[in-house]
């Protein structure tokens, strides 16, 4: 089991030391993200694009989640994995939402979900917190959401807006969120969210004020093959890396170069010359 829990998240946002978070979408990058000491790792329904190639969030379903949960759940010994619910999983009824939020748990293995949108989600948060599941609401930016919002767009702009999502994030905590994501929010409105609330909150592109940091894994490391938004810092160049790597060795194999007397398996003498060669 996760070695990281929702009270020491609590507890860091206590004690002002900022939370970290990535997602992950397989054994490898989860085994990196999680060695690394990373708090929490997200199974993100972006993998829909960065995974899958997909346009936006939308297709992505319930059996592909969680065949991308169980890979990172094998890889994780510290973080706290949390499974993202696609869109349509928790949009129908409470039962078949909190039944869908079971299966993350039971088969994936996850130790929460996350769910995207406002106050209208808070009477499944209190479901999901009565079935004990934790919940990682996320607020703002929902890309769920992408054609109500006519794109990507940020959040919380106009004095109302912003007021309706104070309020919504306050109404979700009361309701037994665990940790608040807030995604493509105005700095300011962040940071009065975070202050206002008792449980965490996690930023991408929602500025320095949140208690924790989260970013798409193929963002940090250029794999994600997009214009980066403007709230990416690219760490590494990880296609120039691996595309340097597959440049070489497709040059070695068409040169004869690969592979070479080291990199082969050689019969003993004695069964080399029964067999004549
Ligand atoms: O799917 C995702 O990757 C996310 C975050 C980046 C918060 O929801
Ligand atoms: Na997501």
């Amino acid at each position: 089991a996760s070695k990281i829990t929702f009270p020491f998240l609590e507890e860091k946002k206590r004690a002002h030391v900022p939370i970290t978070a990535l997602t992950a979408y397989d054994y490898a990058t989860a085994r990196l993200v999680d060695e690394a000491g990373v708090d929490m790792i997200l199974v993100g329904d972006s993998l829909a694009m960065v995974v899958m190639g997909h346009d936006n969030t939308l297709a992505v379903t319930v059996d592909e989640m969680l065949h991308h949960t169980r890979a990172v759940r094998r890889a994780v010994q510290r973080s706290l994995v949390v499974a993202d619910m696609p869109f349509g999983s928790y949009h129908v009824s409470v039962a078949e939402s909190v039944a869908n939020a079971v299966r993350f748990v039971k088969e994936g293995g996850a130790a929460a979900v996350k769910i995207e949108g406002g106050a209208t989600r808070c009477e499944l948060v209190e479901r999901l917190t009565d079935a004990e599941i934790p919940v990682v609401c996320h607020m703002g930016l929902t890309p769920q959401a992408v054609h109500r919002m006519g794109g990507y767009k940020v959040q919380g702009k106009t004095a109302a807006a912003a007021e309706v999502m104070m309020r919504d994030a306050r109404m979700l905590e009361a309701a037994g969120a665990a940790v608040m994501v807030l995604e493509g929010v105005p700095r300011e409105v962040a940071e009065k969210i975070t202050s206002q609330l008792r449980i965490p909150t996690i930023g991408i592109g929602a500025g320095p004020g949140c208690d924790g940091q989260i970013l798409v894994f193929h963002d940090l490391v250029n794999l994600s093959f997009s214009r980066p938004a403007k709230f990416v810092r690219q760490y590494a160049d990880g296609a120039a890396l691996f595309r340097g790597a597959i440049e070489s060795y497709v040059r070695d194999v068409e040169s004869g170069a690969f592979p070479s007397e080291e990199e082969s398996y050689h019969l003993t003498k004695q069964v080399a010359a029964a067999l004549d060669l």
